[in-house]
């Protein structure tokens, strides 16, 4: 049973306190939205549960494995994968080669005929095949998130993070998402969903955390997290700032 526990996680950089004592936990294959305003700390976040940076206090266990102490192919290795707001793809490889990749390096499954037979099955799930032999560059900024989705599932995680999915992606792409995220999440796997798309955070997800500006200020089902106080006054204070006009 995936289980994920997240404790009084601290983060720093300089004197600016992104993380402030952070704690939620995970049991089993739950859909959750992680929401709030522009710099809350979700990215961070994610690049603290996946070991690209270490907490300054805090610790994070996955399946009763310490887990906030490792670098992130080990953190991918125990079961925790997440996507990039910024995708990040093998350029000058093929797409079908940006999906070996993960799966070589992990030396989970070291059969290659079955890593390309997995490469294969993903690519028809998110409608790909036809470009498997394309070099990643020549991608549009929607394909290249569905490669990084699928690279993902090259990996087999029990944890997923995806950190703004819908971001700048066209509307049928959105659906072959929406599709992978049901789909993924019906297969047994925990997905986190980072977005400001409300609409799609409330179809999706059974759970919602608030982060503001440090502070996860909620945890509970959308409809209840949707009416709470203190959510609303976060929106609505993030919303005046950004109506301002900068300063010329
Ligand atoms: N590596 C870093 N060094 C310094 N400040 C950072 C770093 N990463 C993020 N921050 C700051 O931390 C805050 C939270 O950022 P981030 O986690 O990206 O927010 P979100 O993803 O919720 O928009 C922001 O003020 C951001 O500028
Ligand atoms: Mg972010």
């Amino acid at each position: 049973m995936i289980n994920l526990v997240v404790t009084n996680l601290h983060k720093r950089f300089g004197g600016l306190h992104v993380l402030k004592g952070v704690s939620f936990e995970i049991n089993g294959p739950e859909l959750i939205g992680l929401i709030g305003p522009n710099g809350a700390g979700k990215t961070t976040l994610t690049n603290v549960l996946d070991g690209a940076i270490k907490p300054n206090s805090g610790t994070v266990y996955l399946n009763g494995e310490r887990i906030d102490q490792l670098q992130p192919y080990q953190v991918a290795l125990a079961g925790l994968g997440r996507t990039f707001q910024v995708t990040r793809s093998f350029r000058r490889m093929t797409v079908l080669e940006n999906l070996y990749v993960p799966a070589l390096a992990m030396g989970r499954e070291p059969d290659r005929a079955y890593i390309h037979g997995k490469a294969m099955e993903v690519l028809e799930f998110l409608t790909m095949d036809h470009l498997r032999n394309e070099f990643a560059q020549a991608l549009s900024g929607g394909q290249q998130k569905l490669l990084e989705l699928g690279r993902l599932l090259m990996l087999n995680p029990d944890v997923i993070i995806l950190d703004e999915p819908f971001a700048g992606v066209h509307p049928r792409l959105m659906e072959i998402i929406y599709d992978y995220i049901r789909r993924v999440n019906d297969e047994g796997k925990a997905i986190i969903i980072i977005s400001h798309q409300m609409d799609s955070i409330f179809s999706l997800s059974r759970r919602l955390l608030v982060l503001n500006y440090g502070d996860l200020i909620a945890d509970g089902p959308p409809e209840e997290v949707k009416n709470d106080p203190a959510v609303i006054e976060a929106y609505l204070g993030a919303e005046e700032g950004e109506d301002e006009e900068a300063p010329a």
